[in-house]
């Protein structure tokens, strides 16, 4: 498949996943997503961004589309094949805060929103890859967001709450400013993340007692 066409199939892939997602119900902002999507894919407005990889791309090599799940595991199946040409990133202050160790083994790639593979200033959303067993700790932005898991698993802690584990195809969804934290299980944990509202502004991290 040539590039671009990988990149498309990504952006389509995603689209797919989103609209009419059952959780779409409950999280409206996901259809708004989804539309942005599929609006996108009729427009030909996807772009073509600059390959740049990181260290945590090698880990893609491990992911197998086999969860059963038909919307995730074409997801699966597009992103590791766009995986190599695709513009990673790390969000800035974690890249000066976090340790080696945490950024060796973390990276994401924006499908839409600023600089993603479709412009937005509205929406956001793309995948996320953790290696086994990172601490992702407690941040937060003001943005309201849905998690998906797409592979591996992993638990989650909203506010001072307590953990709550997650399986494939469960998702997570967090208000805007809303403090929240992930540990990520044995295997290569691949999240799938949405942004509405106020999508320009980065994540942050925050004190475990803030
Ligand atoms: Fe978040």
């Amino acid at each position: 498949m040539r590039a671009v066409d990988q990149r498309r199939d990504l952006v389509s892939a995603l689209a797919d996943f989103y609209v009419g997602h059952p959780d779409s119900e409950r999280f409206p902002m996901l259809t708004v997503v989804g539309g942005l999507l599929a609006e996108a894919l009729e427009d030909d407005a996807v772009v073509t961004t600059e390959p740049c990889g990181l260290p945590v791309t090698q880990l893609l090599e491990g992911i197998v589309a086999d969860t059963g799940q038909p919307a995730i595991d074409r997801v699966l199946r597009a992103f590791t094949a766009a995986g190599p040409i695709l513009h990673w990133v790390q969000t800035t202050e974690y890249a000066a805060t976090l340790s080696q160790h945490f950024l060796d083994n973390y990276g994401y790639v924006r499908v839409i929103g600023p600089g993603g593979l479709v412009e937005s200033d509205i929406a956001s959303a793309g995948l996320g890859v953790w290696g086994a067993g990172l601490h992702y700790p407690r941040h937060e932005h003001p943005a309201e967001e849905t998690y998906h898991l797409l592979h591996g698993s992993a638990s989650f802690q909203r506010r001072a709450g307590p953990w709550v584990a997650r399986a494939v195809g469960e998702s997570v969804h967090h208000d805007p400013g809303e403090h929240h934290a992930q540990r990520f299980g044995d295997a290569t944990c691949v999240l799938s993340w949405a942004w509405t509202g106020d999508v320009a502004i980065n994540a942050r991290l925050v004190p475990v007692d803030g």
